[in-house]
């Protein structure tokens, strides 16, 4: 595969069309970090905008539109994910929400005392069933991976029994890229009696996913990533139909009560969705991810999809053949059928390699401890050609040498760059964990 090759495959993509939406061909950095932050689709601003005048102009009585969005861009996230209408609302964070389900989950199954996580998942997702495991005197056991592929479903079949009351896991880790198999681990699941919560974060809007035909129980994401909602863009929940009336999630907010506005003296949740609710939506973030999905429905997940596994293994290849002889591996599953939308690269100075690549090379990836670089190309903005060109410019750096870099590993601080004062470090560095 050489760089005009690379082209030729962008000609014949049918969604090089959509590039534009997103992006002038302007010379600019080759983003590979769509698997952290999406790119604002152009018609964001004019919605936002038009919000901004709607309140402008109408003040509170814009509420009258504004309080059913939660469950209407639920719905459509929904037809992105396999989930019929009225079982997804797009609400606070994927760590809130995590914990919602999580706990309203655990109520579900009394009298089962296990907890079952991955020990490689992303932290927010360790950390919220730590202290929840604390908080209601449950066992966290997370599980280790047998192989250096991510879990398996025989991996989790062996561990889920009578004793587990919830098995919580990534679709696709944050990390390697591993796609866990769906389907199979939620069967495994319900064949012993445990309900079963998918983060879909890093594969809502690139990979395949049938909620309600795998018969999941609860799922959460966030929209940010492939659903290109912008920074801070609330979330999503899904909890199955059936499940809905007989869950109680924790947060006992006016959002969530039956009758809203009656203002009565005790919560009495709705007995659909709207009981994941907590409090006041936030509506430009709505508006925001409302019109990012109008984007991708045009497009559709099998197309996003199609190209995303020919994007992954172009890079995958790539890699194998350009950057393993200088001493870089693959940090994701070589086969293509485990992998999601994203592909890793180990590297002991991945690092120092990854900075040099931002500051010098206008490739943005992004650094994952100990020792990753992960690189996502989105596919409904990221071209064949930016794939091959990144690849080139990381073996260009890394064959001429990479040096240690003593700057603190965080994601913001390398994002702003060689000259960032020295003041403000900690803050940016534990701000660092939350993005992506
Ligand atoms: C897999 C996964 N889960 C949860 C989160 C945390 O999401 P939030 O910070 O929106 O709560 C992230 C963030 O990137 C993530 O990658």
């Amino acid at each position: 595969m050489d760089r005009r090759a690379a082209q030729a495959l962008d000609s014949e993509d049918p969604l090089s069309g959509y590039r534009t939406q997103f992006t002038d061909d302007d010379g600019g950095p080759i983003y590979l970090d769509g698997n952290s932050l999406g790119r604002p689709a152009r018609a964001m601003v004019e919605s936002v905008n038009a919000a901004l005048h709607d309140w402008s102009a109408n003040l509170v009585g814009g509420w009258s539109r504004w309080i059913d969005l939660p469950g209407a861009v639920g719905d459509r996230v929904g037809r992105l994910i396999g989930a019929g209408p009225g079982q997804v609302v797009v609400c606070d964070s994927t760590t809130v929400n995590l914990y919602k389900l999580a706990s309203a989950a655990l109520t579900g199954r009394p009298g089962r005392p296990v907890i079952l996580g991955d020990a490689d998942d992303f932290p927010t997702d360790r950390y919220v069933l730590q202290g929840l495991a604390q908080a209601v005197g449950r066992q966290l056991r997370l599980l280790p991976a047998s192989t250096g592929e991510g879990l398996t479903t025989e991996d989790l079949a062996a561990a889920i029994d009578s004793d587990t009351a919830l098995v919580c896991l990534s679709h696709v880790n944050y990390r390697s890229g591993a796609l866990l198999d769906l389907a199979s681990i939620t069967e495994a699941a319900h064949r012993h009696g445990a309900l079963i919560l998918w983060d879909l974060c890093h594969s809502a809007g690139a990979v395949p996913i049938d909620l309600d035909a795998s018969g999941v129980d609860l799922a959460v994401g966030c929209t940010y990533k492939y659903l290109n909602g912008g920074p801070g863009a609330p979330a999503f929940l899904y909890v199955r139909r059936d499940l809905q009336a007989r869950l109680r999630q924790p947060i006992w907010g006016w959002f969530g009560q039956r009758d809203q506005f009656g203002m009565g003296p005790a919560y009495d949740p709705d007995r659909g969705i709207r009981r994941f609710l907590a409090g006041t939506p936030p509506i430009l973030g709505l508006v925001a991810v409302d019109t990012a999905l109008s984007v991708l429905e045009t497009v559709g997940i099998p197309a996003l999809w199609s190209k995303s596994q020919q994007l992954t293994a172009l890079l995958s290849d790539l890699v194998r053949r350009r950057l393993e002889p200088l001493g870089a591996t693959l940090a994701t599953p070589r086969d293509p059928a485990r992998r999601g939308a994203h592909v890793s690269v180990a590297h002991p100075l991945a690092w120092p390699w990854c900075q040099a690549l931002i500051d010098r090379e206008l490739v943005i990836g992004d650094f994952r401890p100990p020792d990753v670089i992960r690189l996502g190309p989105a596919p409904i903005y990221t071209r064949f050609v930016d794939v091959y060109d990144a690849v080139e410019r990381m073996e260009g750096v890394l064959a001429a040498g990479v040096e240690e870099d003593p700057r603190p590993h965080s994601v913001l601080d390398a994002l702003l760059g060689r000259d960032a004062p020295v003041v403000g470090v900690l803050d940016l560095a534990h701000l660092g964990c939350g993005v992506g």
